[in-house]
C-alpha cells in the first residue's frame, strides 16, 4: 500500500503545503490584534523565542512521525504502538470538527472581496453590514459552500497536482500581497506612530499571560495537534532534511504573522487617530473595522481587494489542508479511493457547517454552554482537544516510543542540530507548557481570567 501513496514532489513543494496550512487567519487577523494588545515587540520577542523552541519542537516531532510510518494520524500512532492508537483518534477528531466553521468563515471572506469586487465597498462599511450578513440563512450558506467546494476539488486533484501545484502558486503570491500591503501601510502619513507602538517593547504589559497567549496563538498558528503535520509529513520523500523544512515552514509562518501586523496596526492606528484600543477589536477586526479602515484611506478600494484576496488564499490553503487531512484518515483506515472519500467527505462538511452558520441567525437561541456553534466548535477543538492531543505526544514521544526514534528518523539523511534541545522540549518542558495552556484556556472559557 505505502508504495503508492502519494507524496510531494520535493522539499519545495512540502515546506509551501505545509506553510499554506500553518499561515492562515490566525496569522493575518489573531496575530496582530494579539501582538498589539500583549506589548508589541515583548510579544513578538516571546513569540520568536517560543516559535524556535517549543514550535519547533511539536512539529517537526509529529512530520517525523508522519514520515517514518507514512500514515496518517490514526494509523500513525496504531503503528508505533497500537495501545495509543487512541491519540491518533483525538487527533482526527480535530480537523472533522475544525473544518466546518472554519470555511463558514472562509465564505465570510469570500462575500466581503466579491463586495469589494463589485463596488460594494461602502457598504460593507456601514455599521450593522456584517451582523446583518452573517444573520440571514440563504447567503452565508451559499459562500461557505463554495468554500467547500474550491477547497474539496484541489483535495480530488490529489497531493502533487491539487495541493503541491496550488501552494506554489499561492504562497508566493501571499508573500508579495502581505509584503507590498505592509508597506503600503506603514508609509501612510502618521502611521509611524503606530509601526512603533507595534514593535517597540512596552515591558509594562508583560505578564504570564503574555507567555501563555503568545504559546496557544504559535500552537494554533502551526497547525499542530491535528495530525496535519503527520498527514503533511507522510507524504514527505526521504531525501529531505526535517530539520531544515520545518526551519523554513516556521519562519514563513512567523514573517507572514509579523508582517501582518505592519499591515493591520499602523492603518488601523492611523483611521482611529491613534486609539491602540481599535486594533484590539477581536473577532470583529476583520470584517467591522478593517473595512472602514479601507474607506477612509486613499487607494483603500484597491487595498481593500488586495487584502481580502490575500485572506482568502491564506484560508483556503489552511481549508485544504484540513480536509486532506480528514480524507487521508478515511483512506488509510477504510481504504477508499481518495476521490471517493474526498466526494463523502465534503457533503458531510457542507452538513456540518450548516449549524455553524445558522447559529448567527436563525439558530441563534441555541446556545452550547453559553456560546454559538461556531464559537463552541471553536472552543472544544482549540482551546480543548488540541492541548489534549499535543500533550499526549509528547508523552507518547518522550516516554512511550522514547525520542531516539523520531531523532533517528530526523538523522536519517542529514544530522539533527537541535537534538538536544529537541529532548528536553518534548520530555519536560513542552508537556508543562501544554498543561499550562490547557488550563489557562478552560479558566478563560469560565470567564475566571480573561487572555
Ligand atoms: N494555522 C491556521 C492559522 O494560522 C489555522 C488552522 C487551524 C488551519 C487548523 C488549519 C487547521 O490560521
Amino acid at each position: 500500500m505505502e508504495k503508492n501513496r502519494s507524496s510531494f514532489s520535493g522539499k519545495l513543494g512540502f515546506v509551501l503545503a505545509a506553510a499554506g496550512s500553518a499561515v492562515g487567519l490566525g496569522n493575518i487577523w489573531r496575530f496582530p490584534y494579539l501582538a498589539a494588545k500583549y506589548g508589541g515587540g515583548i510579544f513578538l520577542l516571546v513569540y520568536l523565542i517560543l516559535a524556535v523552541t517549543f514550535g519547533f519542537t511539536l512539529m517537526i516531532g509529529e512530520v517525523a512521525i508522519g514520515r517514518k510510518t507514512g500514515l496518517s494520524a490514526i494509523g500513525a500512532f496504531k503503528k508505533l504502538n497500537s495501545k495509543f492508537t487512541f491519540i491518533g483518534y483525538l487527533a482526527a477528531l480535530v480537523p472533522i470538527i475544525i473544518l466546518p466553521y472554519y470555511s463558514v468563515i472562509g465564505g465570510w471572506v469570500f462575500k466581503y472581496l466579491v463586495s469589494f469586487l463589485s463596488g460594494q465597498a461602502a457598504a460593507a462599511a456601514q455599521d450593522g453590514y456584517f451582523e446583518s450578513f452573517i444573520g440571514q440563512t440563504g447567503q452565508p450558506i451559499l459562500w461557505q459552500s463554495i468554500f467547500i467546494l474550491g477547497t474539496a476539488v484541489v483535495v480530488f486533484l490529489g497531493v502533487e497536482k491539487g495541493i503541491e501545484k496550488v501552494s506554489k502558486v499561492l504562497m508566493p503570491l501571499l508573500v508579495l500581497l502581505t509584503v507590498g500591503i505592509a508597506i503600503y501601510s506603514i508609509t501612510l502619513p502618521g502611521a509611524t506612530e503606530g509601526l512603533i507602538y507595534y514593535l517597540k517593547p512596552n515591558f509594562s504589559h508583560f505578564s504570564i499571560t503574555t507567555v501563555v497567549a503568545a504559546m496557544g496563538q504559535l500552537f494554533y498558528s502551526m497547525s499542530l495537534a491535528m495530525g496535519i503535520m503527520i498527514t503533511y509529513g507522510s507524504y514527505m520523500k526521504r531525501g529531505v532534511s526535517l530539520e531544515k523544512a520545518v526551519s523554513q515552514i516556521e519562519i514563513f509562518d512567523t514573517g507572514i504573522a509579523i508582517f501582518a501586523g505592519m499591515m493591520i496596526v499602523p492603518a488601523v492606528f492611523v483611521f482611529s487617530g491613534g486609539d491602540a484600543s481599535a486594533v484590539n477589536a477581536g473577532p470583529g477586526l476583520m470584517f467591522i473595522t478593517l473595512p472602514k479602515v479601507f474607506g477612509s484611506m486613499p487607494l483603500g478600494l484597491v487595498v481593500g481587494i488586495l487584502f481580502f484576496v490575500l485572506v482568502l488564499f491564506a484560508a483556503l490553503t489552511s481549508s485544504i489542508s484540513l480536509m486532506e487531512t480528514i480524507v487521508s484518515i478515511v483512506c488509510d483506515r477504510l481504504h477508499w479511493k481518495r476521490r471517493f472519500a474526498t466526494v463523502l467527505v465534503t457533503l458531510f462538511t457542507l452538513a456540518l457547517a450548516l449549524p455553524s452558520s445558522l447559529g448567527f441567525g436563525l439558530w441563534s437561541g441555541i446556545k452550547i454552554l453559553g456560546m454559538s456553534f461556531l464559537d463552541f466548535f471553536d472552543f472544544a477543538s482549540n482551546s480543548l482537544l488540541m492541548p489534549i492531543v499535543a500533550f499526549f505526544t509528547c508523552i507518547f514521544i518522550g516516554y512511550v516510543i522514547k525520542p531516539k526514534t523520531i531523532t533517528d528518523e530526523i538523522k536519517l539523511n542529514s544530522p539533527f542540530r537541535r537534538e538536544k534541545l529537541f529532548v528536553l522540549m518534548i520530555k519536560y518542558i513542552a508537556p508543562i507548557c501544554l498543561i499550562i495552556i490547557l488550563i489557562s484556556s478552560i479558566l478563560n472559557a469560565l470567564g475566571i481570567i480573561v487572555i
